[in-house]
């Protein structure tokens, strides 16, 4: 389904020859031997070989499986930005078909990390040939899936002294060659939420001997679902998802507890704020209504992502000085992912593309499908992208713009 490794038509190619063989067997390898968060030790290994084949200036473990590969500019002491590929996997059994199918049962590059991690070698290959301004980190995250692998890394000082920091998504709602590269809101905040109800257990032919925590659970299930549309203004898009509802062991007992658990999506702080105030109202009002105690656990994940303006226009021209004019396109629809890149994007600027992926002909098969792949000619158009947005950026920077 894919091109073949050379072919000998079609437009000048995005990277060397040799490069795009080397990118594409590494996103083979990579593919077909996936790492859950944090696991990655092999997926580790294979992407340090990689990068010192550059030779550069530093390449040091970061955040246990990560890595960081330093870059050098033609000046040394101009700012530094860093691009960002992430490499971790998903735990989902594979069924794509692929030839480069995951070997380890279980366990899938489901959401297109294996081509993340691709483009950030292929960057650290580009720029090594025509560097950029300044120096470039080239950081190969773990764990984005489980939200933790950005905040390690800003806890471990690695990146003190970027300036900019970029990094993209494949996406096969958008053809390749395609790319999404704005300023705005490009990512969700994605907090998850636990609501525990304890009632009184009783006998099911008794009810009124006990406090039923099921009856309970689905009032509020329900009234969850006005948050978004009685108490949120509609032209500020939220999620709540209920995701999994525990309770009970046998058809005539009435359990002591029953234990929601669901995700909260916003774009914008207030909004996210409003959902964690309803939550815990409506909880606490529900589990009055009958009888319960409602206790709420709010585990707070990565914030949403708003492209800054000045960063979105280097990745911008960036896209078009490699691309054409064309293949810049709007996001369209309102992404309420979550994405842990929005940690770095806390204290650095920077800018988060989604870069397309579906081949000609192909479906838009959602990530974090089984049969999720990101189409093999999207390694060079993301690897290319990223690099000239570092050489961009770098000189927007040293320019003081
Ligand atoms: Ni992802």
């Amino acid at each position: 389904m894919d091109a073949p490794l050379s072919g000998s038509h079609g437009p000048p190619p995005l990277v060397p020859a040799a490069l795009r063989e080397t990118l594409i067997a590494l996103r083979r390898d990579l593919h077909e031997h996936p790492e859950l968060s944090f696991l990655e030790t092999r997926t580790s290994d294979r992407l340090h070989a990689a990068l010192a084949a550059v030779e550069p200036a530093r390449l040091d473990r970061v955040a246990g499986t990560g890595l960081i590969a330093r870059i050098r500019g033609r000046d040394p002491g101009a700012p530094m930005v860093a691009v960002r590929g992430d490499i971790d996997a998903l735990p989902i059994q594979e069924a794509t078909g692929l030839p480069f199918a995951s070997r380890t049962a279980g366990v899938m590059h489901a959401c297109g990390h294996d081509v993340h991690a691709t483009w950030a070698v292929g960057v650290a290959h580009l720029l090594a040939r025509d560097p950029a301004h300044g120096d470039v980190l080239v950081l190969l995250q773990p764990a984005e899936e489980t939200g933790r692998g950005a905040r390690a890394v800003l806890d471990s000082g690695a990146l003190g002294g970027v300036r900019a920091i970029f990094g993209g998504h494949v996406d096969r709602r958008f053809a390749v060659g395609q790319v999404v590269a704005e300023p705005g809101p490009l990512a969700a905040a994605a907090d998850a939420f636990e609501i525990e109800l304890v009632g009184r257990g009783a006998h099911g032919a008794r009810p009124h001997e006990g406090a039923d925590p099921i009856v309970g659970a689905g009032a509020l299930i329900g009234a969850l679902q006005t948050i978004v549309s009685r108490r949120l203004n509609p032209a500020r898009p939220a999620v709540v998802t209920v995701g999994s509802m525990h309770a009970g062991s046998a058809p005539n007992v009435i359990p002591e507890r029953a234990v929601l658990s669901g995700t909260l999506r916003a774009l914008d702080a207030d909004t996210r704020q409003a959902l964690h105030d309803e939550l815990r109202r409506i909880a606490a009002a529900t589990a009055a209504t009958y009888g319960l105690l409602a206790t709420v656990k709010i585990e707070l994940g990565p914030p949403p992502i708003v492209n800054p303006a000045g960063p979105a226009e280097w990745a911008r021209r960036a896209a078009v000085a490699v691309l054409g004019q064309d293949a810049v396109v709007p996001l369209g629809v309102l992404n309420m992912g979550g994405e842990d890149f929005a940690y770095y994007m806390e204290g650095i600027p920077g800018c988060f593309l989604r870069i397309g992926a579906r081949e000609p002909g192909g479906e838009q098969i959602p990530a974090h499908s089984p049969k999720f792949y990101a189409a093999e000619e999207s390694i060079c158009v993301g690897a290319a992208v990223l690099a000239e947005t570092a050489r961009i950026a770098s000189q927007a920077l040293a320019e003081g713009r």
